[in-house]
């Protein structure tokens, strides 16, 4: 059984709707923590061991957030920055997150359609995520496919956002008992795609 932990970041959460309806599929979810950084770090200052501290307890680790401007919310960013230290996250002798799990679970404003060569966007959002997934593979950290929530319908639509949280909740469910062949996890676009496998 892995133990997950959410790295959350949104600096709306008041006025969240989809970020919300996926921690709300989540709530009393076993060995599944969430860390709320704006909540912990209302002025950004990071505590950095004990951030790294409570990495030491967890198989996957989450990034869950709104897509802003193409990328995470600023504190994610600083989180970065601080946490994932040369000597601790990466170099020679930096191996404290190496063989862990890197998962980005991100909402967006644009729809699905918006995310393709033809759509607005340009890209696929998997495209966006890539910083993100670099900067774990730098960290020795396996990636794996992408949860998204689509924007577009979802505001007005709450029972699309309760169906996406329960998708949520199953997904990391099978992550956390271990459900998934790594030739599934390698094989997905999407981590939505493993559903059909459930
Ligand atoms: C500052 C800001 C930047 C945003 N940038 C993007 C963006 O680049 N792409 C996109 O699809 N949506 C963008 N959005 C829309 C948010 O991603 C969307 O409102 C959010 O994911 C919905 O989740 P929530 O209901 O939990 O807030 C942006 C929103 C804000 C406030």
């Amino acid at each position: 059984m892995k133990r997950i932990l959410i790295i959350f970041a949104h600096p709306g959460y008041h006025r969240s709707h989809a970020n919300r309806a996926m921690l709300r599929g989540l709530k009393g979810l076993e060995d599944v923590k969430v860390h709320d950084l704006y909540q912990h770090y209302p002025n950004m200052f990071i505590d950095v061991a004990r951030e790294q501290r409570m990495l030491r307890d967890y198989d996957i680790i989450v990034f869950q957030h709104p897509i802003y401007w193409y990328s995470c919310p600023a504190i994610l960013k600083e989180w970065m920055e601080q946490v994932l230290e040369y000597g601790y996250a990466f170099g020679p002798e930096g191996n404290a997150l190496k063989h862990k799990y890197l998962l980005a679970a991100v909402t967006t404003g644009g729809s699905a359609a918006s995310y393709s060569t033809t759509g607005h966007n340009h890209h696929p959002i998997t495209d966006y995520l890539l910083p993100i997934q670099q900067s774990g593979l730098m960290c020795g950290m396996r990636w794996l496919p992408p949860f998204v929530v689509y924007g577009y319908h979802s505001v007005n639509d709450p029972d699309y956002l309760k169906m996406k949280g329960q998708q949520y909740r199953r997904l990391l469910t099978a992550l956390r008992d271990e459900e998934f062949t790594p030739q599934q996890l390698h094989n997905a676009t999407y981590l939505t795609d493993l559903l059909k496998e459930l």
